[in-house]
């Protein structure tokens, strides 16, 4: 077994991320406009035995090494605790991490830890609460703070922050994140929007490119190229005076990582995609509940994984954004 998740391009898919639910209780404004959108109905939401089912096919058959459990905000997921600590069961056993925006984790964060979770990242865009209740259109930043620390204090390691900067909202407040993020002994990464909310508002214009970041780092610090290896992971990682601390940047659109991508995803209705931004997606929900054998959805999944683009055509004349956004695909 394990002919891999491999693409027409050479690539191999070793990185599983799976969407629990598209329910957010945030609504971050470069996400979902405040009403909130219209959610998946409870009987399309794959089981917890069907994500296990299909995690398994995922380590034992397709591959895969490391799972990211994503939302929509994973942490509504009922029962999290016991998924998790059968994901970390199987074997051979995944890398787990999870990807959150932290409400709520506070106090859940040594369940979380005892039952495998290797490690979080939270996303957290300002550190000023009035600021955080602008963009996140709710008054939770000490929700955030208090799961920082707390997933710093059962262990997990490294705890990363995800911060998307916003112009006249948050952007002059990158220097004050990071200074943040340096005293708690998080590792920060600022992301470049990307072309995938729910409203259609994301302009080219507007974004905060990486390069911006950058220079708005360095007002205040002294940057250069971390020498750690990439792989094919997303962030450009710089030495922040000298290091060893550092800082991360992930310039999806402008310095885009497609070539090196290692990625298949798995949507809380049980669609794969090969790419946040496919035109296409395959239900494996109607192979799992119709009875089909694990060689058949492996199959399935390696014929999805083949067709994938060489990268997101974000920079090309014509692109049109993917039908779901971000928080139904997963982050
Ligand atoms: P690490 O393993 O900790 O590096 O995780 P990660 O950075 O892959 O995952 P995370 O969920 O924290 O994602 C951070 C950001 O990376 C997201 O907000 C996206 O902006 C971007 N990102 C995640 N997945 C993809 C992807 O498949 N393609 C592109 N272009 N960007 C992605
Ligand atoms: N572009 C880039 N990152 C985004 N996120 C949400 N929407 C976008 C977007 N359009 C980030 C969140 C979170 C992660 C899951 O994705 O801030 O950190
Ligand atoms: Fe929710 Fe995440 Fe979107 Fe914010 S970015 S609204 S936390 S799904």
């Amino acid at each position: 077994d394990n002919p891999a998740l491999i693409d027409t391009f050479g690539r191999v898919a070793t990185d599983l991320r799976v969407s629990l639910t598209d329910r957010c209780n945030l609504r971050c404004s470069y996400c979902m406009p405040a009403e909130g959108l219209e959610w998946m109905p409870g009987d399309e939401v794959l089981s917890d035995d069907e994500l296990v089912r299909l995690m398994d096919i995922a380590v034992r058959m397709l591959g895969v090494t490391d799972i990211r459990l994503t939302g929509g905000e994973p942490l509504l997921r009922p029962r999290l605790e016991d998924l998790v600590a059968r994901i970390t069961a199987l074997e051979p056993r995944p890398r787990l991490s999870m990807t959150t925006n932290g409400i709520g984790f506070a106090k859940r964060a040594q369940a979380f830890a005892d039952a495998g979770l290797d490690r979080i990242n939270v996303s957290l865009d300002s550190v000023d609460r009035e600021t955080f209740e602008r963009i996140t259109r709710r008054d939770r930043l000490p929700h955030v703070l208090d799961a920082l620390a707390a997933a710093r204090a059962a262990g997990l390691d490294p705890v990363k922050i995800n911060a998307v900067l916003i112009r006249d909202l948050n952007d002059h407040q990158a220097t004050d994140l990071l200074r943040f993020a340096l005293e708690g002994g998080y590792h920060l990464r600022f992301i470049e929007q990307m072309p995938l909310d729910a409203q259609h508002g994301w302009d080219r214009a507007n974004m905060i490119t990486a390069d911006e970041i950058l220079e708005l780092l360095s007002a205040e610090f002294t940057l250069t190229p971390s020498p750690a290896e990439r792989g094919g992971a997303p962030a450009e990682r710089w030495l922040v005076d000298g290091g060893p601390a550092e800082v991360g940047v992930i310039p999806s659109v402008t310095r885009p990582f497609c070539a090196a991508c290692e990625r298949t995803r798995l949507t809380a209705d049980g669609a794969v995609r090969s790419c946040l931004f496919s035109s296409d997606e395959t239900d494996l929900r109607l192979l799992l509940r119709g009875g089909a054998s694990d060689e058949d959805i492996a199959n399935t999944w390696r014929e999805t994984m083949w067709g994938k683009l060489a990268g997101h055509e974000i920079n090309e004349a014509g692109f049109a954004q993917p039908l779901r956004p971000m928080s139904s695909i997963g982050g």
